[in-house]
């Protein structure tokens, strides 16, 4: 498949950062538009149950200003399925979510949670959203997304991240295998979690990957270098690599 690689700048940070004094910056509606003014291709963010980053304000200033597709990260919940349907984001990818973690930690199981997902699922699609879910690289979970009829899967690429040497290579392939499964039954598969400039390049030279959604590194390097040459960087190594 191969081809232009999207990328997703998740801009939560901006918003932990800001939160870190009730002030009212740094604001992440800004991040959202230079990250998409110096090429990202999407913007995503997550909107916790907790709201311990961003806002519920933030998705309706996203969702008003934004002109690249809003991605939502969202909890399972009649709460969160609500407010998606009510701004209407470009697409949904619905992760795990457990308050006591300090990010995703891990992928949702799709298999377990079958019949509660499948309405929250059909409501999303009936909504024209596209639905994604998270999970991890693994045969399973990606028969359990077919099942479920979604039209995109986002492999968690945390576990290839914090490993090194020869397992994360095994780990590497893992996520390459799925994202050739997924592909060859339709979904288009996307990756994301702990990705950074010197991580990034054997993930982006995944063929069947469409996009790559990348927060954390990218908001704390641009502490030292500024949002737009960060973002043009992470950019260029990925279309490196394709
Ligand atoms: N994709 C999903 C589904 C996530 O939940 C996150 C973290 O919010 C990311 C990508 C981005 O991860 P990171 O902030 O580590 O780049």
């Amino acid at each position: 498949m191969s081809g232009h690689l999207r990328l997703g700048v998740n801009i939560d940070h901006v918003a932990t950062v800001r939160n870190a004094r009730g002030s009212g910056y740094p604001d992440p509606v800004r991040a959202a538009l230079i990250a998409a003014e110096a090429g990202a291709d999407g913007i995503t963010a997550h909107l916790r149950e907790d709201r311990r980053h961003i806002t519920d304000d933030d998705i309706a200033r996203l969702a008003d200003q934004l002109t690249v597709p809003l991605n939502l990260e969202m909890a399972a919940t009649d709460e969160m399925l609500g407010i998606a349907l009510r701004h209407g984001p470009h697409a949904a990818c619905i992760v795990p979510e457990r308050r006591e973690e300090r990010t995703t930690e891990g992928g949702l199981d799709a298999a377990g949670q079958h019949n509660h997902l499948a309405p929250m699922v059909r409501a999303l699609k009936g909504a024209n959203i596209r639905v994604s879910l998270f999970i991890e690289p693994d045969a399973r979970q990606i028969e359990a997304a077919m099942r479920l009829g979604v039209p995109v899967v986002e492999l968690h690429t945390g576990r290839y991240c914090e490993l090194e040497g020869e397992a994360r290579s095994v780990e590497l392939r893992r996520i390459a295998d799925a994202a050739a499964l997924a592909a060859k039954n339709g979904i288009e598969v996307h990756a994301g979690h702990g990705l950074t400039f010197d991580n990034v390049a054997p993930i982006a030279a995944i063929p069947q990957l469409q996009e790559l959604n990348i927060g954390h590194f990218l908001i704390g390097e641009a502490i030292f270098d500024g949002l737009a040459p960060v973002v043009r960087r992470m950019r260029a190594l990925m279309d490196d690599a394709r």
